[in-house]
């Protein structure tokens, strides 16, 4: 198989949000080969944004490695950064970000001429990707004019405008009707078939048939794990049941003993939110909501507790005490 065009391995971004540390990837790994289509899914808040600003070389990684065709992403700044983001990447965001004042060609042509190139050149370079997206019809439209999905195809043609290996695309087809998110997934088929890797974000499921790798970005919980007898987990004092950024699985009911729920703070630093014992819940509101740990929680002395699914959990009622922090 050949080396694969892009390859995460390990990477870490945390950020600082009211003081808290948050951790939307935490050990994430990937890889995309060329002429590939790869969707990554997840629940709001599981760093989809984050990770397509990683690679765009806009947002810093706290630890691990980012790789395009060999570059090491991570490791560039000043003008290496510049160059890499002109002429390695595209970029589709979220909301098309098209200029309003300037027709759909010259939107396409915006990114070249900023980078010097002349104007004949430029245009002639937005005509032609307009034509690849389908709407050289509409080259002098400005985007007021234009349907959500003609303005995300004249998005994508200014993201393929330097002719890049690897296009990003935020949620191509949030906000779009049926028809128009229909345009938009056959030209992204499309572009993948020239070759080029293609990296969405998305929740949209009609998207699905034409992804080619599914990267999930909250991992679910591994039944077979459940099934195979590991729901007892007994914990020695000290040690940790989950942390804070982890992806969340499981909800615990404690059996025996009881835990500590802390706060990681950007400063190092940790803030005891509550002590649970016997009886309670822990950690339910992670699975329910699909967003990783808001704690760390670790057993303040010899504790049991038993894994629940978010399902089991919901079936066992409604009377349970409710009144306690629950990361
Ligand atoms: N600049 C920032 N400062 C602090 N926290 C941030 C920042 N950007 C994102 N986050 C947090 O990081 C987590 C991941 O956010 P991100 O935008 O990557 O999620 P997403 O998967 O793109 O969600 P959505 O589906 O809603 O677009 C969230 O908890 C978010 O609040
Ligand atoms: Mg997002």
């Amino acid at each position: 198989m050949s080396e694969p065009i892009l390859r995460v391995d390990d990477l870490v971004v945390e950020y600082a949000s009211d003081g808290y540390a948050v951790r939307p990837l935490d050990g994430f790994s990937m890889q995309a080969e060329a002429g590939q289509l790869v969707g990554l899914l997840g629940p709001s808040g599981s760093g989809k944004t984050t990770l397509l600003s990683v690679l765009s070389g806009m947002v810093p990684a706290t630890s691990g490695s980012v790789t395009v065709q060999g570059i090491d992403v991570l490791g560039l700044s000043g003008q290496e950064l510049q160059d890499y983001r002109r002429s390695r990447i595209g970029i589709v965001f979220q909301g098309f970000n098209l200029i309003p004042s300037l027709t759909a060609r010259e939107n396409v042509a915006a990114p070249l001429l900023v980078a010097g190139q002349t104007r004949s050149a430029a245009l002639a370079r937005a005509d032609q990707l307009l034509d690849e997206v389908g709407m050289d019809d509409r080259a002098n439209h400005r985007p007021s004019k234009l349907s959500g999905g003609q303005q995300q195809r004249v998005a994508v043609a200014r993201g393929l405008v330097a002719d890049p290996p690897l296009l990003l695309a935020d949620e191509p087809t949030a906000n779009l009707d049926l028809i128009s998110a229909e345009s938009v997934v056959s030209l992204l088929r499309r572009l993948r078939e020239s070759g080029r890797t293609i990296i969405i974000s998305t929740h949209d499921n009609r998207l699905l048939p034409v992804i080619d790798q599914i990267v999930e970005m909250t991992p679910v919980a591994d039944d077979a794990e459940v099934e195979t007898g590991q729901r007892e987990r007994t914990l020695e004092p000290g040690e940790v049941l989950f942390r804070q950024g982890d992806a969340s699985d499981y909800i615990y009911e404690i059996e025996e003993g009881s835990i500590d729920v802390v706060r990681e703070l950007v400063d190092g630093t940790e803030e005891h939110l509550a002590t649970l014992v016997a009886g309670n819940y822990v950690g339910e509101l992670g699975p329910l909501l699909g967003f990783p740990r808001s704690a760390t929680v670790r057993a303040a002395d010899r504790a049991k507790l038993l894994a629940v699914t978010v399902q089991e959990f919901k079936l066992e009622g409604l009377n349970r005490a409710t009144d306690h922090a629950r990361p």
